[in-house]
């Protein structure tokens, strides 16, 4: 049997970066959902890391680790500064974002379009491993526009493998770069999981992470079957205790119910008012928790009615999840 000796990364589990949505007080939530998943931040472009305000752009809770940077950028150099940059701030891994199809991200000539030039990836992965004294990895589609050739895409990983980066997530669909938003971009092309699990099976000295439309504990173990890894992105965000469920099935951890979970929240939650930041900031990020459930809606709406008020505090949350309750539903009440 071939020995296979990948990176030490022991967290099968992670979450996608999101752009406006997997912000710190967001990844402070889902380590407490998922204590065994590897959260990503949003995208940041190097040169904004470079020039810009660090503490906003880079600052995190010390809770959220393991916690991974992604970067946008397609500047060797710039990618490298902006990788040992992150690795100061403590950061447990640069990922670099070869998959956003947005025209903003393609004028400046970074993201998905970068699946057409490999050699350039290459050298932006050379450049930053040169510096980083953290994992350098990769989050890629399956190709862009009529570039969709299995071989062409295993060739893309292949060149920037020789590099030495081990770790690749792949959004198992390919993106058209024009024509589409980001959001039809996420669901129009289709996916094809068979791809990502042809990678793992034909380099599998590599650690595969697989990507899209995972969105429940069922899928993540169908994958992992065949994958290193699964990140999840938009049924984390919607749906949190499904993050939750596929962190408790992973580790064998007894289920928390949501509203422990969501009371595991109010130390950060109060910390964060005290500096002076507003309720809604934080709970904007809890409004999908009772997705599904009996109150759910008046969860919601409790929260997304009162969080932005001035003044708004943690008593708010405990009125949302009174809307939950037994009592709350009954036709009595
Ligand atoms: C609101 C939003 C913002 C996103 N921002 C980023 C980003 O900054 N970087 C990135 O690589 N992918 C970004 N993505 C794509 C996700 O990381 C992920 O690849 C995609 O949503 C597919 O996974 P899912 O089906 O589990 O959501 C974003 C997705 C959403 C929904």
């Amino acid at each position: 049997m071939q020995t296979v000796a990948l990176s030490p990364r022991p967290e099968r589990l992670s979450v996608a970066p999101m752009m406006d949505w997997t912000d710190s007080h967001c990844r402070v939530f889902h380590r407490l959902l998922a204590p065994g998943a590897r959260l990503y931040t949003e995208m940041v472009h190097a040169q904004a890391v470079i020039h810009g305000d660090r503490d906003r752009l880079l600052g995190f809770d010390d809770s959220e680790h393991p916690v991974a940077l992604q970067l946008g950028g397609s500047d060797p150099g710039h990618l490298a500064q902006a990788t040992a940059i992150a690795a100061e701030w403590g950061y447990d891994e640069v990922n670099l974002n070869v998959g956003c199809p947005s025209d903003r991200v393609q004028a400046g000539r970074f993201g998905a379009c970068l699946m057409k030039e490999p050699a350039l990836v290459a050298d932006c992965i050379a450049a930053m491993r040169t510096v980083a004294k953290v994992p350098v990895t990769v989050k890629c589609r399956l190709g862009v526009d009529e570039l969709e050739d299995y071989d062409r895409f295993r060739a893309f990983v292949d060149e920037v493998a020789a590099t030495g980066c081990d770790t690749f997530f792949v959004h198992a669909r390919k993106a058209w770069l024009q024509g589409l938003s980001p959001k039809e971009n996420r669901e129009i092309p289709p996916l094809r999981y068979d791809w990502v699990y042809r990678l793992k099976r034909e380099r599998a000295d590599l650690w595969i992470g697989i990507n899209g439309s995972v969105d429940g504990v069922d899928a993540v173990r169908a994958h992992l079957a065949h994958c290193d890894g699964a990140m999840i992105g938009r049924a984390a965000y919607h749906d949190p205790y499904v993050l939750h469920r596929m962190d408790a099935a992973l580790s064998g951890a007894v289920l928390r119910s949501r509203e422990e979970l969501l009371r595991a929240f109010r130390p950060y939650v109060e910390a964060q008012l005290q500096r002076g930041i507003a309720l809604k900031h934080m709970t904007r990020h809890v409004l999908g928790l009772y997705h599904g459930q009996p109150g759910g809606r008046g969860f919601r709406q409790i929260l997304s009615e009162g969080a932005h008020r001035p003044g708004a505090d943690w008593s708010l949350v405990e009125r949302a999840l009174a809307a939950t309750r037994p009592a709350a539903l009954s036709p009595a009440a």
